[in-house]
Protein backbone atom coordinates (compact mmCIF):
# COMPACT_ATOMS: atom_id res chain seq x y z
CA UNK A 1 0.00 0.00 0.00
CA UNK A 2 2.87 2.42 0.84
CA UNK A 3 4.05 1.16 -3.03
CA UNK A 4 0.72 2.55 -4.42
CA UNK A 5 0.67 5.61 -2.54
CA UNK A 6 4.23 6.93 -3.77
CA UNK A 7 2.99 5.90 -7.17
CA UNK A 8 -0.36 7.42 -6.93
CA UNK A 9 -2.37 4.66 -8.29
CA UNK A 10 -4.92 3.00 -6.60
CA UNK A 11 -3.68 -0.11 -4.26
CA UNK A 12 -5.98 -2.67 -5.23
CA UNK A 13 -5.11 -2.08 -8.63
CA UNK A 14 -1.39 -2.55 -8.13
CA UNK A 15 -2.25 -5.55 -6.45
CA UNK A 16 -3.78 -6.93 -9.65
CA UNK A 17 -0.28 -5.98 -11.28
CA UNK A 18 1.61 -7.69 -9.02
CA UNK A 19 -0.40 -10.62 -8.84
CA UNK A 20 -0.34 -10.85 -12.50
CA UNK A 21 3.20 -10.96 -12.92
CA UNK A 22 3.59 -13.30 -9.45
CA UNK A 23 4.81 -17.01 -9.72
CA UNK A 24 4.72 -18.50 -6.73
CA UNK A 25 2.70 -21.78 -7.56
CA UNK A 26 4.98 -23.91 -6.14
CA UNK A 27 4.37 -23.01 -2.76
CA UNK A 28 1.36 -21.20 -2.65
CA UNK A 29 -2.41 -21.59 -3.24
CA UNK A 30 -3.54 -19.10 -6.02
CA UNK A 31 -2.80 -15.53 -4.35
CA UNK A 32 -6.07 -13.76 -3.58
CA UNK A 33 -6.38 -10.05 -3.69
CA UNK A 34 -8.66 -8.64 -0.37
CA UNK A 35 -9.81 -5.75 1.24
CA UNK A 36 -8.02 -2.16 0.19
CA UNK A 37 -5.28 -3.61 -1.63
CA UNK A 38 -3.91 -6.79 0.82
CA UNK A 39 -2.47 -9.88 -0.43
CA UNK A 40 -3.15 -12.94 1.10
CA UNK A 41 -0.74 -15.63 0.76
CA UNK A 42 -1.60 -19.39 1.77
CA UNK A 43 1.60 -22.37 1.97
CA UNK A 44 0.61 -25.95 0.29
CA UNK A 45 1.21 -28.12 2.67
CA UNK A 46 3.19 -30.03 0.85
CA UNK A 47 5.61 -27.01 0.34
CA UNK A 48 5.51 -26.72 4.16
CA UNK A 49 6.11 -30.65 4.15
CA UNK A 50 9.68 -30.10 1.73
CA UNK A 51 11.28 -27.61 3.75
CA UNK A 52 10.50 -29.66 7.10
CA UNK A 53 11.59 -32.65 5.43
CA UNK A 54 14.91 -30.49 4.55
CA UNK A 55 15.38 -29.85 7.90
CA UNK A 56 14.73 -33.82 9.19
CA UNK A 57 17.74 -34.51 6.54
CA UNK A 58 19.51 -32.22 8.68
CA UNK A 59 19.58 -30.14 5.41
CA UNK A 60 18.98 -26.87 8.18
CA UNK A 61 17.49 -26.10 10.63
CA UNK A 62 14.90 -24.04 9.91
CA UNK A 63 17.59 -20.57 9.27
CA UNK A 64 20.33 -19.81 6.77
CA UNK A 65 23.50 -18.15 7.14
CA UNK A 66 23.90 -14.16 6.47
CA UNK A 67 24.74 -14.27 2.60
CA UNK A 68 26.69 -11.25 3.29
CA UNK A 69 28.62 -11.78 6.89
CA UNK A 70 29.32 -8.60 8.93
CA UNK A 71 31.74 -8.20 11.47
CA UNK A 72 30.40 -6.84 14.94
CA UNK A 73 32.07 -5.86 17.87
CA UNK A 74 29.90 -6.53 21.06
CA UNK A 75 31.29 -4.18 24.33
CA UNK A 76 29.51 -5.81 27.11
CA UNK A 77 29.53 -7.03 30.82
CA UNK A 78 32.23 -4.24 31.77
CA UNK A 79 32.66 -4.75 35.50
CA UNK A 80 35.34 -2.50 37.31
CA UNK A 81 38.22 -3.83 39.10
CA UNK A 82 38.19 -4.36 43.07
CA UNK A 83 34.35 -4.13 42.88
CA UNK A 84 32.01 -7.28 43.11
CA UNK A 85 29.93 -7.48 39.83
CA UNK A 86 26.87 -6.93 41.10
CA UNK A 87 23.04 -7.86 40.03
CA UNK A 88 22.84 -4.81 37.19
CA UNK A 89 26.15 -6.78 35.56
CA UNK A 90 23.83 -9.27 34.87
CA UNK A 91 21.74 -8.02 32.16
CA UNK A 92 24.94 -6.38 30.23
CA UNK A 93 26.77 -9.77 30.59
CA UNK A 94 23.52 -12.00 29.68
CA UNK A 95 22.40 -10.06 27.34
CA UNK A 96 25.50 -9.48 25.09
CA UNK A 97 26.32 -12.74 25.25
CA UNK A 98 23.09 -13.55 23.52
CA UNK A 99 23.74 -11.12 21.01
CA UNK A 100 27.19 -12.87 20.63
CA UNK A 101 25.44 -16.02 20.51
CA UNK A 102 22.85 -14.87 17.83
CA UNK A 103 25.22 -13.18 15.28
CA UNK A 104 26.95 -16.21 15.59
CA UNK A 105 24.55 -18.42 14.88
CA UNK A 106 23.95 -16.45 11.95
CA UNK A 107 27.05 -16.67 10.25
CA UNK A 108 28.29 -13.51 11.34
CA UNK A 109 31.92 -12.84 12.36
CA UNK A 110 31.51 -11.32 16.31
CA UNK A 111 34.04 -10.05 18.98
CA UNK A 112 33.55 -9.97 22.24
CA UNK A 113 35.37 -7.03 24.32
CA UNK A 114 34.79 -7.11 28.15
CA UNK A 115 36.36 -3.07 28.99
CA UNK A 116 36.47 -3.66 32.17
CA UNK A 117 37.09 -0.87 34.29
CA UNK A 118 40.65 -0.71 35.19
CA UNK A 119 41.80 2.86 35.59
CA UNK A 120 40.22 5.87 37.36
CA UNK A 121 40.30 8.13 40.18
CA UNK A 122 39.15 5.26 42.83
CA UNK A 123 42.53 3.70 42.46
CA UNK A 124 44.01 6.48 44.33
CA UNK A 125 41.59 5.42 47.32
CA UNK A 126 42.34 1.96 46.82
CA UNK A 127 46.11 2.30 46.62
CA UNK A 128 46.12 4.45 50.21
CA UNK A 129 44.37 1.54 51.62
CA UNK A 130 46.01 -1.13 50.41
CA UNK A 131 49.25 0.44 51.73
CA UNK A 132 48.15 1.15 54.91
CA UNK A 133 45.04 -1.03 55.97
CA UNK A 134 45.21 -4.22 54.04
CA UNK A 135 44.71 -7.93 55.66
CA UNK A 136 46.52 -10.32 53.80
CA UNK A 137 44.43 -13.41 55.00
CA UNK A 138 41.23 -11.36 54.28
CA UNK A 139 42.55 -10.56 50.71
CA UNK A 140 43.13 -14.41 49.94
CA UNK A 141 39.86 -15.27 51.57
CA UNK A 142 38.00 -13.22 49.24
CA UNK A 143 39.66 -10.73 47.48
CA UNK A 144 37.44 -8.50 46.36
CA UNK A 145 35.53 -7.91 50.10
CA UNK A 146 38.37 -7.07 51.27
CA UNK A 147 39.67 -4.35 47.82
CA UNK A 148 35.75 -2.98 48.51
CA UNK A 149 36.50 -2.96 52.53
CA UNK A 150 39.90 -0.91 51.69
CA UNK A 151 37.73 1.38 48.95
CA UNK A 152 34.97 2.11 51.59
CA UNK A 153 37.19 2.65 54.66
CA UNK A 154 39.69 5.23 52.83
CA UNK A 155 36.34 7.13 51.27
CA UNK A 156 34.68 7.24 54.68
CA UNK A 157 37.93 8.83 56.32
CA UNK A 158 38.32 10.84 53.06
CA UNK A 159 35.27 12.32 53.46
CA UNK A 160 36.19 13.77 57.09
CA UNK A 161 39.78 14.35 56.67
CA UNK A 162 41.57 16.39 54.12
CA UNK A 163 44.57 14.67 54.69
CA UNK A 164 43.46 11.52 53.61
CA UNK A 165 41.71 13.03 50.15
CA UNK A 166 45.76 14.31 49.41
CA UNK A 167 47.30 11.95 50.56
CA UNK A 168 44.64 9.08 47.60
CA UNK A 169 45.52 11.73 45.30
CA UNK A 170 49.09 11.53 45.45
CA UNK A 171 48.86 7.75 45.30
CA UNK A 172 47.07 8.17 41.95
CA UNK A 173 49.73 10.33 40.91
CA UNK A 174 52.40 8.05 41.52
CA UNK A 175 50.24 5.34 39.40
CA UNK A 176 49.78 7.45 36.76
CA UNK A 177 53.40 8.43 37.02
CA UNK A 178 54.21 4.88 36.18
CA UNK A 179 55.63 4.35 39.97
CA UNK A 180 56.63 0.69 40.28
CA UNK A 181 55.53 -0.10 43.33
CA UNK A 182 51.51 1.11 42.74
CA UNK A 183 51.76 0.21 39.26
CA UNK A 184 52.73 -3.38 40.91
CA UNK A 185 49.72 -2.97 43.33
CA UNK A 186 47.25 -2.02 40.67
CA UNK A 187 48.63 -4.85 38.54
CA UNK A 188 47.66 -7.41 41.32
CA UNK A 189 44.51 -6.05 42.32
CA UNK A 190 43.57 -6.43 38.33
CA UNK A 191 44.75 -10.06 38.42
CA UNK A 192 42.44 -10.98 41.54
CA UNK A 193 39.53 -9.31 39.93
CA UNK A 194 39.45 -10.98 37.11
CA UNK A 195 40.01 -14.27 38.32
CA UNK A 196 36.69 -14.02 40.43
CA UNK A 197 35.11 -12.21 37.30
CA UNK A 198 36.67 -15.40 35.33
CA UNK A 199 34.48 -17.58 37.62
CA UNK A 200 31.55 -16.28 37.45
CA UNK A 201 31.60 -16.05 33.44
CA UNK A 202 32.66 -19.95 33.67
CA UNK A 203 29.51 -20.42 35.65
CA UNK A 204 27.43 -18.18 33.47
CA UNK A 205 28.88 -20.02 30.12
CA UNK A 206 29.90 -16.51 28.78
CA UNK A 207 33.31 -16.00 27.00
CA UNK A 208 35.32 -13.35 25.57
CA UNK A 209 37.98 -13.03 23.20
CA UNK A 210 39.48 -9.64 24.63
CA UNK A 211 39.45 -7.99 27.94
CA UNK A 212 41.52 -4.76 26.88
CA UNK A 213 40.23 -2.61 29.95
CA UNK A 214 40.24 1.00 30.12
CA UNK A 215 43.65 0.80 30.71
CA UNK A 216 45.21 -0.60 27.11
CA UNK A 217 44.18 3.08 25.74
CA UNK A 218 46.02 5.08 27.96
CA UNK A 219 49.30 5.66 26.09
CA UNK A 220 46.59 7.08 23.24
CA UNK A 221 44.81 9.52 25.70
CA UNK A 222 47.38 12.82 25.40
CA UNK A 223 48.01 12.32 21.64
CA UNK A 224 44.35 11.49 20.47
CA UNK A 225 43.80 14.85 22.87
CA UNK A 226 45.93 16.68 20.79
CA UNK A 227 44.78 15.64 17.29
CA UNK A 228 41.24 16.66 17.95
CA UNK A 229 42.23 20.22 19.14
CA UNK A 230 44.33 20.65 16.03
CA UNK A 231 41.76 19.45 13.95
CA UNK A 232 38.90 21.74 15.70
CA UNK A 233 36.59 19.44 17.31
CA UNK A 234 37.86 20.30 20.65
CA UNK A 235 38.42 23.28 22.31
CA UNK A 236 39.16 24.81 25.86
CA UNK A 237 36.37 25.47 27.62
CA UNK A 238 37.03 27.16 31.66
CA UNK A 239 40.57 25.43 31.45
CA UNK A 240 39.46 21.93 30.28
CA UNK A 241 39.05 21.02 27.06
CA UNK A 242 35.62 20.12 25.54
CA UNK A 243 33.75 18.91 22.34
CA UNK A 244 30.41 20.71 21.50
CA UNK A 245 27.59 19.68 19.46
CA UNK A 246 26.23 22.95 18.24
CA UNK A 247 24.75 21.17 15.17
CA UNK A 248 23.17 18.66 16.89
CA UNK A 249 20.04 19.64 18.59
CA UNK A 250 19.47 17.03 21.50
CA UNK A 251 23.09 17.35 22.42
CA UNK A 252 23.68 21.03 22.09
CA UNK A 253 22.88 21.65 26.20
CA UNK A 254 25.68 19.17 26.28
CA UNK A 255 29.25 19.48 25.48
CA UNK A 256 31.34 17.02 26.73
CA UNK A 257 34.91 16.89 28.14
CA UNK A 258 37.71 15.07 26.86
CA UNK A 259 40.20 16.76 29.59
CA UNK A 260 39.59 18.17 32.96
CA UNK A 261 41.19 21.22 34.12
CA UNK A 262 43.27 19.24 36.10
CA UNK A 263 44.81 17.68 33.32
CA UNK A 264 43.24 14.17 33.46
CA UNK A 265 41.19 12.58 31.15
CA UNK A 266 37.37 11.33 31.06
CA UNK A 267 35.26 7.87 30.22
CA UNK A 268 34.16 9.85 27.13
CA UNK A 269 38.14 9.89 26.10
CA UNK A 270 38.92 6.74 26.18
CA UNK A 271 35.97 5.56 24.47
CA UNK A 272 36.89 7.30 21.69
CA UNK A 273 40.06 6.04 21.77
CA UNK A 274 38.69 2.30 22.46
CA UNK A 275 36.30 3.07 19.18
CA UNK A 276 39.46 4.17 16.85
CA UNK A 277 41.36 1.14 17.92
CA UNK A 278 38.21 -1.38 17.30
CA UNK A 279 37.80 0.25 13.72
CA UNK A 280 41.47 0.48 12.50
CA UNK A 281 41.83 -3.23 14.48
CA UNK A 282 39.09 -5.14 12.90
CA UNK A 283 37.33 -3.24 10.73
CA UNK A 284 33.68 -3.80 11.80
CA UNK A 285 30.60 -2.44 10.17
CA UNK A 286 29.28 -2.21 13.63
CA UNK A 287 30.20 -1.89 16.72
CA UNK A 288 27.15 -2.68 20.09
CA UNK A 289 27.99 -1.33 23.13
CA UNK A 290 25.50 -3.33 25.80
CA UNK A 291 24.92 -1.29 29.43
CA UNK A 292 22.01 0.30 31.75
CA UNK A 293 20.30 2.80 30.35
CA UNK A 294 21.60 5.68 32.46
CA UNK A 295 24.69 6.00 29.73
CA UNK A 296 22.51 7.08 27.25
CA UNK A 297 23.90 10.37 27.24
CA UNK A 298 27.17 9.28 27.28
CA UNK A 299 26.77 7.35 24.34
CA UNK A 300 25.41 9.91 22.49
CA UNK A 301 28.09 12.33 23.22
CA UNK A 302 30.87 9.47 21.86
CA UNK A 303 28.99 8.66 18.66
CA UNK A 304 28.42 12.31 18.17
CA UNK A 305 32.05 13.10 18.93
CA UNK A 306 33.37 10.41 16.85
CA UNK A 307 31.39 11.42 13.45
CA UNK A 308 32.80 14.74 13.73
CA UNK A 309 36.34 13.09 14.11
CA UNK A 310 35.65 10.96 11.26
CA UNK A 311 34.43 13.87 9.01
CA UNK A 312 37.82 15.09 9.54
CA UNK A 313 40.12 11.97 9.29
CA UNK A 314 39.80 10.33 6.07
CA UNK A 315 41.59 7.29 7.54
CA UNK A 316 38.95 6.77 10.11
CA UNK A 317 36.25 6.42 7.04
CA UNK A 318 34.76 3.52 6.58
CA UNK A 319 34.72 2.66 2.96
CA UNK A 320 31.81 0.13 2.16
CA UNK A 321 29.01 1.09 4.49
CA UNK A 322 28.85 3.52 7.42
CA UNK A 323 30.31 1.64 10.63
CA UNK A 324 26.93 1.27 12.53
CA UNK A 325 27.25 2.04 16.49
CA UNK A 326 24.45 0.74 18.61
CA UNK A 327 24.06 1.73 22.32
CA UNK A 328 22.10 -1.32 23.38
CA UNK A 329 20.53 -0.43 26.99
CA UNK A 330 18.19 -1.59 29.26
CA UNK A 331 16.40 -0.43 32.35
CA UNK A 332 16.83 -1.91 36.12
CA UNK A 333 15.95 -4.67 37.65
CA UNK A 334 13.52 -3.88 40.65
CA UNK A 335 12.71 -5.65 43.98
CA UNK A 336 9.59 -6.92 44.78
CA UNK A 337 8.42 -3.48 46.36
CA UNK A 338 9.26 -1.83 42.71
CA UNK A 339 12.05 -0.32 44.52
CA UNK A 340 16.17 -1.08 43.12
CA UNK A 341 16.51 -4.81 44.02
CA UNK A 342 18.78 -4.90 46.82
CA UNK A 343 19.58 -7.85 50.03
CA UNK A 344 17.53 -7.61 52.98
CA UNK A 345 20.08 -5.75 54.75
CA UNK A 346 19.69 -3.06 51.74
CA UNK A 347 22.72 -3.73 50.19
CA UNK A 348 23.42 -4.51 46.38
CA UNK A 349 22.96 -8.16 45.65
CA UNK A 350 26.40 -9.88 44.83
CA UNK A 351 26.14 -11.89 41.31
CA UNK A 352 27.84 -14.73 42.78
CA UNK A 353 24.58 -15.27 45.93
CA UNK A 354 22.13 -14.55 43.37
CA UNK A 355 23.62 -17.42 41.24
CA UNK A 356 23.86 -19.99 44.27
CA UNK A 357 20.31 -19.14 45.21
CA UNK A 358 18.84 -19.66 42.32
CA UNK A 359 20.48 -23.16 41.98
CA UNK A 360 19.37 -24.00 46.21
CA UNK A 361 15.97 -22.81 45.08
CA UNK A 362 15.84 -25.02 41.89
CA UNK A 363 17.54 -28.22 44.00
CA UNK A 364 14.58 -27.72 46.57
CA UNK A 365 11.79 -28.19 43.35
CA UNK A 366 14.02 -30.89 41.65
CA UNK A 367 14.39 -32.91 45.07
CA UNK A 368 10.77 -32.43 45.75
CA UNK A 369 9.70 -33.75 42.56
CA UNK A 370 12.33 -36.25 41.98
CA UNK A 371 13.35 -37.66 45.70
CA UNK A 372 14.89 -40.50 43.95
CA UNK A 373 17.39 -39.35 41.76
CA UNK A 374 20.28 -39.43 42.83
CA UNK A 375 21.91 -36.04 44.46
CA UNK A 376 24.96 -35.54 42.00
CA UNK A 377 22.02 -35.82 38.88
CA UNK A 378 19.55 -33.28 40.76
CA UNK A 379 22.37 -30.78 41.51
CA UNK A 380 23.12 -30.87 38.10
CA UNK A 381 19.63 -30.13 37.50
CA UNK A 382 19.27 -27.59 39.35
CA UNK A 383 22.28 -26.22 38.30
CA UNK A 384 20.41 -25.40 34.33
CA UNK A 385 17.44 -25.12 35.88
CA UNK A 386 18.17 -21.99 38.13
CA UNK A 387 21.29 -20.46 36.07
CA UNK A 388 18.21 -20.67 32.92
CA UNK A 389 15.51 -19.11 34.96
CA UNK A 390 17.85 -16.50 35.90
CA UNK A 391 18.83 -15.46 32.51
CA UNK A 392 15.46 -15.69 30.79
CA UNK A 393 13.85 -13.93 33.36
CA UNK A 394 16.49 -11.18 32.24
CA UNK A 395 16.36 -11.90 28.38
CA UNK A 396 12.19 -11.66 28.47
CA UNK A 397 11.39 -8.64 29.23
CA UNK A 398 11.50 -5.92 27.04
CA UNK A 399 15.08 -4.81 28.11
CA UNK A 400 14.20 -1.02 28.01
CA UNK A 401 11.93 -1.52 30.93
CA UNK A 402 12.60 -2.25 34.23
CA UNK A 403 11.40 -5.63 35.87
CA UNK A 404 10.91 -7.02 39.15
CA UNK A 405 12.71 -10.03 39.91
CA UNK A 406 10.84 -12.48 41.59
CA UNK A 407 11.91 -16.20 42.15
CA UNK A 408 8.51 -17.57 42.50
CA UNK A 409 7.51 -16.21 38.39
CA UNK A 410 10.85 -17.06 37.23
CA UNK A 411 10.85 -20.98 38.48
CA UNK A 412 7.82 -21.84 38.55
CA UNK A 413 7.01 -24.49 35.54
CA UNK A 414 4.22 -22.46 34.43
CA UNK A 415 3.60 -19.47 32.22
CA UNK A 416 6.78 -17.76 29.72
CA UNK A 417 9.89 -19.37 31.94
CA UNK A 418 12.68 -21.25 31.11
CA UNK A 419 11.97 -24.01 33.51
CA UNK A 420 8.41 -24.18 31.31
CA UNK A 421 10.81 -24.51 27.95
CA UNK A 422 13.81 -26.83 29.64
CA UNK A 423 10.55 -28.92 31.14
CA UNK A 424 8.82 -29.00 27.50
CA UNK A 425 12.10 -29.99 25.81
CA UNK A 426 12.53 -32.88 28.43
CA UNK A 427 9.01 -33.82 27.74
CA UNK A 428 9.74 -34.53 23.71
CA UNK A 429 12.07 -36.49 24.49
CA UNK A 430 10.57 -38.74 26.80
CA UNK A 431 8.40 -39.49 23.72
CA UNK A 432 11.78 -41.06 22.23
CA UNK A 433 12.60 -43.04 25.42
CA UNK A 434 8.88 -44.32 25.05
CA UNK A 435 9.12 -45.03 21.30
CA UNK A 436 9.49 -48.67 20.73
CA UNK A 437 11.98 -49.50 18.75
CA UNK A 438 14.54 -46.94 17.66
CA UNK A 439 13.52 -43.82 15.90
CA UNK A 440 16.33 -42.07 14.05
CA UNK A 441 15.22 -38.48 12.18
CA UNK A 442 18.24 -38.89 10.23
CA UNK A 443 18.16 -42.52 9.29
CA UNK A 444 14.52 -43.72 9.66
CA UNK A 445 12.12 -43.74 6.55
CA UNK A 446 8.63 -41.37 6.69
CA UNK A 447 7.45 -38.91 4.77
CA UNK A 448 6.58 -35.53 6.52
CA UNK A 449 2.61 -35.63 6.35
CA UNK A 450 0.66 -32.39 7.40
CA UNK A 451 -3.22 -32.72 7.75
CA UNK A 452 -4.38 -31.94 10.72
CA UNK A 453 -4.55 -27.63 11.77
CA UNK A 454 -2.28 -28.27 14.56
CA UNK A 455 0.49 -29.82 12.49
CA UNK A 456 0.38 -26.94 10.20
CA UNK A 457 0.06 -24.36 12.77
CA UNK A 458 3.29 -26.24 14.34
CA UNK A 459 5.03 -26.60 10.98
CA UNK A 460 4.64 -22.71 10.20
CA UNK A 461 6.26 -21.59 13.80
CA UNK A 462 9.28 -24.37 13.28
CA UNK A 463 9.56 -22.06 9.88
CA UNK A 464 9.75 -19.03 11.84
CA UNK A 465 12.87 -19.59 13.86
CA UNK A 466 15.36 -17.96 11.24
CA UNK A 467 12.49 -15.08 10.92
CA UNK A 468 13.46 -14.39 14.92
CA UNK A 469 16.81 -14.62 15.25
CA UNK A 470 16.93 -12.58 12.56
CA UNK A 471 15.08 -10.05 13.93
CA UNK A 472 17.25 -10.63 17.60
CA UNK A 473 20.11 -9.57 15.82
CA UNK A 474 18.38 -6.84 13.96
CA UNK A 475 16.98 -5.13 16.78
CA UNK A 476 19.21 -6.59 19.87
CA UNK A 477 16.22 -7.85 20.88
CA UNK A 478 16.86 -11.55 22.43
CA UNK A 479 13.05 -11.08 23.96
CA UNK A 480 11.67 -11.99 20.81
CA UNK A 481 13.45 -15.20 20.90
CA UNK A 482 12.21 -16.27 24.17
CA UNK A 483 8.56 -15.18 22.83
CA UNK A 484 8.70 -17.31 19.64
CA UNK A 485 10.14 -20.36 22.14
CA UNK A 486 7.45 -20.22 25.09
CA UNK A 487 4.71 -20.02 21.64
CA UNK A 488 6.68 -22.97 20.08
CA UNK A 489 6.31 -25.11 23.26
CA UNK A 490 2.39 -23.97 23.17
CA UNK A 491 1.80 -25.01 19.62
CA UNK A 492 3.69 -28.00 20.49
CA UNK A 493 1.29 -29.12 23.21
CA UNK A 494 -2.00 -28.33 20.96
CA UNK A 495 -0.44 -30.95 18.33
CA UNK A 496 0.74 -33.39 20.65
CA UNK A 497 -2.52 -33.52 22.36
CA UNK A 498 -4.43 -33.51 19.42
CA UNK A 499 -2.37 -35.55 16.82
CA UNK A 500 -1.68 -39.04 18.30
CA UNK A 501 2.12 -40.08 18.02
CA UNK A 502 2.68 -43.00 19.42
CA UNK A 503 -0.56 -44.41 18.62
CA UNK A 504 -0.88 -43.28 14.89
CA UNK A 505 -0.69 -45.68 12.53
CA UNK A 506 2.48 -46.66 11.06
CA UNK A 507 3.31 -44.17 7.60
CA UNK A 508 1.63 -40.84 10.40
CA UNK A 509 4.34 -42.06 13.13
CA UNK A 510 7.10 -41.51 11.41
CA UNK A 511 6.16 -37.82 10.18
CA UNK A 512 5.01 -36.88 13.53
CA UNK A 513 7.80 -38.23 15.45
CA UNK A 514 10.04 -36.60 13.33
CA UNK A 515 7.73 -33.37 14.29
CA UNK A 516 8.69 -33.99 17.57
CA UNK A 517 12.35 -34.21 16.87
CA UNK A 518 12.70 -31.31 14.66
CA UNK A 519 10.89 -29.32 17.84
CA UNK A 520 13.14 -30.71 20.27
CA UNK A 521 15.99 -29.32 18.17
CA UNK A 522 14.64 -25.66 18.02
CA UNK A 523 14.16 -25.31 21.17
CA UNK A 524 17.23 -26.55 22.24
CA UNK A 525 19.21 -24.30 19.97
CA UNK A 526 16.75 -21.65 20.40
CA UNK A 527 17.57 -21.69 24.49
CA UNK A 528 21.27 -22.80 23.27
CA UNK A 529 21.67 -19.24 21.47
CA UNK A 530 19.75 -17.64 25.32
CA UNK A 531 23.07 -18.88 26.91
CA UNK A 532 20.53 -21.73 28.06
CA UNK A 533 21.34 -25.52 28.82
CA UNK A 534 18.82 -28.12 29.19
CA UNK A 535 18.89 -31.83 30.64
CA UNK A 536 17.15 -34.81 29.09
CA UNK A 537 15.07 -35.51 32.34
CA UNK A 538 13.55 -33.00 35.19
N1 LIG B 1 32.62 -0.17 33.29
C1 LIG B 1 31.41 0.50 32.92
C2 LIG B 1 30.37 0.36 34.05
O1 LIG B 1 30.45 -0.52 34.87
C3 LIG B 1 30.80 -0.02 31.63
C4 LIG B 1 31.66 0.13 30.39
C5 LIG B 1 30.84 0.05 29.13
N2 LIG B 1 31.62 0.13 27.91
C6 LIG B 1 32.19 1.23 27.42
N3 LIG B 1 32.90 1.13 26.31
N4 LIG B 1 32.03 2.40 27.96
O2 LIG B 1 29.45 1.15 34.07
Amino acid sequence: MSLAKTRKINPRQLATEVVAKLDVSEICEPVEIAGAGFLNFRLKPVALAQTLAAAARGEHLFFEKAASPKTSVIDFSSPNVAKPMHVGHIRSTILGDCLARTLRLLGHRVITDNHIGDWGTQFGMLLLGWKQHLKPDALQADPIGEMERLYKLINATGEAMETVRDAARQELVKLQGGDEENLKIWREMIALSEKQFDEIYSRLGVKFDHTFGESYYNPRLKPLVDELVVKGIARESEGALAIFFEDTPQLKEHPTLIRKSDGGFNYTTTDLATLEYRLKTWHPDEIIYVTDGRQQLHFQQVFAAFRKWQNADPELRTPNSELKLAHVWFGSILGEDGKPFKTRSGETVKLADLLDEAEERALKIVSEKNPDLPETQRREIARVIGLGAVKYADLLPNRQSDYVFSWDKMLALQGNTAPYLQYAYTRIRSIFRKAEGTFNIQHSTFNIQLAAPEEIALAKHLLNFGLTLEAVAEEYRPNFLCNYLFELAGKFTSFYENCPVLKAEPTMRGSRLAMCDLTAQVLKKGLETLGIETVEQM
